[in-house]
């Protein structure tokens, strides 16, 4: 599958590589958020869903704590012929001071749902990413925007979401299986509401 998952010769480590969002969905997904002119994803790595987003929108951050993958995802942007509309920052999601300097209509929270050393297994609960997306969610409507984006394991279920709030789920489905999820929030999503989105990949 990783051979098809990005159109171009991508940099990043191999970590980053698996944990990126193939690109088709990522382009899915800044379709449906191009009535945003601005954004920003909270945990970017090397940029893939940034760079889609920003193929839509008018400027998107991108900030990501590794360092190296913050490299990738500037030489990603320049390879993709989107780095004037984008910025990519080294930092911690959870720093609220970072957090009030970006202006954006909508943010994605997209932290490490995989459970210790082995990739595919996934946690349980929003206190279990990397870092906390219950943490993240907070911050970000605090200090940025009302309009969140989570991408989830394919275990998180209203029940456990309940507490933020309510929200729309999409099953991101491809070989006739849930991968994962984007769980939408906004101030207009007023009950739960759940849709399937099918790919080939
Ligand atoms: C699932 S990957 C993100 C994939 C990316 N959003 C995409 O669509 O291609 C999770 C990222 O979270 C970053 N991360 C973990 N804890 C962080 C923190 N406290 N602050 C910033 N980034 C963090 C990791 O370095 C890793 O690159």
């Amino acid at each position: 599958m990783n051979e098809n998952k990005f159109s171009k010769e991508i940099y990043g480590d191999a970590d980053g590589i698996y944990m990126s969002c193939p690109e088709v969905i990522s382009k899915h997904l800044a379709k449906r958020l191009s009535e945003y002119k601005t954004g920003v994803e909270l945990c970017c790595a090397l940029g893939m869903t940034v760079i889609q987003l920003a193929k839509k929108l008018d400027y998107v951050y991108g900030i990501d704590m590794d360092e190296e993958r913050i490299v990738s995802a500037k030489k990603n942007a320049q390879l993709y012929g989107v780095q004037n509309r984008t910025e990519f920052i080294q930092g911690n999601v959870l720093d609220e001071n970072l957090l009030q300097n970006i202006q954006a209509e909508v943010a994605i929270l997209d932290p490490d749902w995989s459970a210790g050393s082995n990739k595919k297994e996934h946690v349980m609960n929003l206190e279990m990413t990397q870092p906390s997306i219950k943490e993240m969610f907070y911050k970000a409507k605090e200090n940025i925007t009302h309009n969140l984006v989570l991408r989830i394991p394919n275990t998180f279920t209203f029940d456990i979401l309940n507490v933020l709030g309510k929200c729309e789920i999409e099953n991101i489905i491809w070989d006739n299986r849930i991968r994962f999820k984007y769980a939408f929030f906004a101030d207009d999503i007023l009950e739960n509401r759940e849709t399937n989105s099918y790919f080939i990949i």
